[in-house]
């Protein structure tokens, strides 16, 4: 489904992804940890064209994707959930939910607002208050819920859980489980919450000043306690 092969990353002069690939399956969850400022927020940008200069070859489908606009490979499948999560402050979750409708996936069927708010618990208690009357962990959930309304193949989310009350955590993991069970929808996520991120996908990759330094399923991750010494001080 998805495809990097040596991915470097650039803002200005300063070189930040050195040489990254990876595969994505279709339906798969991958997990990206590592430090501040290892460059997971940048591989992600990376992968929706949405912010460094980036060298290298991004394949969707196949398709290499990498002079594409961010809202031509939203319209491909892809759906980014940035960390400065940005909701409308003056509309309602609801109506924030509403206009996530009109970014259209090719071939597929949105779900609607209602059926949303079914998958968000939480949030669905929400529906008429405006944004800014929500907490930043409500936010945070509301971003999540918009970016899966347009049901897309693959979801990009930078850290979810920064910041979030651990009963907010456990919601949003059993909803992103849930989602991607129902429509087979692949996942990668950036995570410093080492479990949740475990909870929500089979793979994981370690990035270290750039470079992926590991890559495995969670039992190689764990079976080593050395990589989360080495890499992560965790
Ligand atoms: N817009 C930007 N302009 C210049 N440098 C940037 C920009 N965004 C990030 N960087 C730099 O790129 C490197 C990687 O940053 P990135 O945000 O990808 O890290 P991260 O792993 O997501 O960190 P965090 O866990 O703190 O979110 C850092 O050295 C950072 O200072
Ligand atoms: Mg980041």
């Amino acid at each position: 489904m998805l495809e990097l092969l040596n991915v470097n990353a650039f803002y200005g002069q300063s070189h930040v992804l050195h040489d990254v690939s990876l595969r994505l399956e279709d339906g798969a969850g991958v997990a990206i940890v590592g430090l501040n400022g290892m460059g997971k927020s940048t591989l992600l940008k990376s992968i929706m064209g949405a912010g460094p200069r980036v060298t290298g070859t991004v394949r969707f489908d196949g398709q290499d994707i990498g002079r594409l606009a961010p809202h031509q490979r939203a319209r491909l499948g892809l759906s980014l959930v940035p960390e400065d999560r940005r909701i409308y402050p003056h509309l309602t979750v609801s109506e924030n939910l509403a206009l996530a409708g009109h970014a259209k996936i090719a071939g597929r069927a949105p779900y609607s607002v209602d059926e949303v708010l079914d998958f968000f618990p939480l949030l669905k208690k929400l529906a008429g208050r405006k944004g800014f009357q929500l907490s930043g962990g409500e936010q945070q959930l509301a971003a999540v819920a918009r970016s899966v309304l347009a049901k897309p193949r693959l979801l990009l989310l930078d850290e979810p859980t920064e910041g979030l009350a651990p009963l907010i955590v456990d919601n949003m993991g059993e909803e992103i489980r849930m989602l991607r069970k129902r429509e087979g929808m692949a996942l990668l996520i950036a995570e410093q919450n080492v479990d949740f991120a475990r909870d929500c996908t089979e793979h994981v990759l370690v990035l270290n000043v750039g470079r992926i330094t590991f890559s495995g399923c969670w039992a190689e991750f764990d079976a080593d306690p050395g990589i989360r010494e080495r890499q992560m001080s965790l």
